[in-house]
Formats: C-alpha cells, structure tokens, sequence
C-alpha cells in the first residue's frame, strides 16, 4: 500500500515540477535514467547511463526501418540516440509537458532525425493499432498507476511479432517499510511495482513472449551511490538557499535508496519481450 495512492495527474505534476532541479545536478541534457556500469568505470554516471541504451538497442533488433515508440520518453534522450545510431524512425510519448518541450528543443538542434514527441499518457495512447515494430522505455513504466492497461496498450500499438525491450524499477518484496515508502516511492508518487518474476507474469498475461529478464540491482544501487555524492558535491557551490535544500534532501533519499537496495524492497531490470503473432 502507498501512503497515498498516487494518480497520473500527481506524477504529472511532479515531473513538470521537478524537471529544473534535476536538470541541475544529475544530468543537464535530461538524461534521467538509471546507468548499466562497466567494470573498471563504476564512478562514471554519464558513461553507465549511455550504457544502458545501449545494452537495450543491442537486444532489440532495431535497424532504419523500424517504428520506434519511447513510452515515457522524458527529455527525449533514448529515442534520440537509437534515431540518430540506427536511423529509425519514431515517436516519444510523456506525461509531462514540460519534459516533452524540452526533448523538442534537443530534436530542433538535430535536424534531419524522423521522429517527434508528444504530450500524453501510455494509458491512453493516441496511435492507431500495430503502428510501432518496437515499444522500448526507460525507469518509466512503474510510475503508471494502472499497469495493466499501459501493458494492453503497449501490446495494442505494437505490430504482431513486435519488440518491447525496457529497463524498469522493481519492488521486489511485497511489503516495504515506512523509511522506503517515504524516500523511495513517495518521493517520485511511485505506488509501487512488480518482482523480476511478477513483470514477467504480467507481461505474459497480456500476450509477451519474454526474450530476456535480468536483476540489475547492483546497477541501481550504484547509480544512487553517485548521485548521492554528485547532489553533496554540488550543493556546497549552489547559492540558492531552496535548491540546496532539495539536493541535500535528494542525498538523504539515495542514502535510505541503497538501504532499500540492501532490504530488498526496491530493485531495477531490462526486459526483452515480444508481441506474440496469434
Ligand atoms: C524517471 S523519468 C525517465 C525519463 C526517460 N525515460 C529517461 O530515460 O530519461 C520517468 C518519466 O516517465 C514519465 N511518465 C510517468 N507516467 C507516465 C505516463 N502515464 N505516460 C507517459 N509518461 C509517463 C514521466 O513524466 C517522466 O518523464
């Protein structure tokens, strides 16, 4: 149980709300997602988080002639790298707008890419049936109140045979305490998500054939490590009283993330699956 249970215009509302504070230490191209770190590389946040979408295009045959749709795609940064490395073509969609304008200024300094972004829900999708030959998503799918309906959506928008290939936060234990409702899922109006296993189960009831589902929690745990440090780092230079306030509260929060980590109540995984034909 959330303390409350969020609803989509709460997360709307966050995302929009929080897009400048995080802009200003975790990444200031809006690359907001959780990094696959290499061996020997376990300081670099930027490098894991390039890494990432690359570990996902890798497992998703993707070439220049698929239809790409990023659901939840944020500032844009995924569907910009697969359309730029790939040439695909494709679409962006996301709940906040504010996000959705800034992945649109990024696409209007790379002229030539075919694809665009669009202000709108995965619950509710304004595409036609079989439009896309690949759903992909980043850290995007937990914070969707009803998830068996972005599920069916997704499902219905992709071709027969299509892929949906996604990285995504897990709850591995069904019950989590009070420290990390508080600072892990009230603090992004997370409700709560699924195990390794329960995604899998999920996405098979609505007509999935899982290709590849891996536990990355060492990835996530890593990840909160650094930004934790980096939010320190970077509030001892910030003159502005509130947004040093919210990065030393954000610190806070990775800390009690990794004892999360540590309990198992929150983890993070890629997922490959594909639409079966029938
Ligand atoms: C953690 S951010 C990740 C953004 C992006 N995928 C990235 O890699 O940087 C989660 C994103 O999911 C979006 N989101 C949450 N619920 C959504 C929904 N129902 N429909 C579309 N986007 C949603 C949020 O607006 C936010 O941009």
């Amino acid at each position: 149980m959330a303390s409350r249970d969020y609803s989509e215009q709460d997360v709307e509302e966050f995302f929009d709300q929080t897009l400048h504070n995080y802009l200003s230490f975790w990444d200031s191209e809006g690359v907001l997602h959780t990094g696959y770190f290499a061996a020997g590389n376990e300081g670099d946040y930027q490098a894991a988080a390039q890494h990432t979408s690359a570990v996902l295009a890798a497992e998703m045959m993707i070439d220049g002639s698929s239809r790409v749709l990023d659901a939840g795609s944020g500032c844009g940064n995924f569907l910009l790298y697969l359309a730029r490395e790939y040439g695909c073509s494709g679409e962006g969609l996301d709940l906040s707008e504010k996000r959705v304008k800034f992945a649109m200024d990024r696409l209007a300094a790379a002229p030539g890419l075919r694809i665009t972004f669009r202000h709108g829900s995965v619950t509710k999708m304004p595409y036609q049936a079989g439009t896309f030959t690949h759903v992909v998503s980043q850290d995007s799918l937990c914070l969707v109140p009803d998830k068996p309906r972005s599920h069916a959506e997704i499902a219905r928008v992709l071709a027969p045979g299509g892929i949906f290939a996604f990285s995504d936060f897990l709850q591995p234990k069904e019950h989590v305490s009070e420290r990390a409702r508080r600072h892990v899922f009230d603090r992004v109006r997370w409700n709560g998500g699924y195990s390794l296993i329960g995604y899998q189960e999920a996405l098979d009831s609505c007509g999935f054939e899982i290709l590849l589902a891996r536990n990355l929690r060492s990835h996530i745990r890593q990840t909160y490590r650094v930004l934790g440090e980096t939010a320190v780092e970077r509030a001892k230079t910030v003159p502005d009283q509130a947004a040093r306030d919210w990065m030393l509260s954000f610190a806070e929060s990775c800390r009690e993330m990794l004892v999360a980590i540590d309990d198992e109540e929150f983890g993070w995984g890629i997922f490959v699956a594909r639409k079966r034909s029938a």
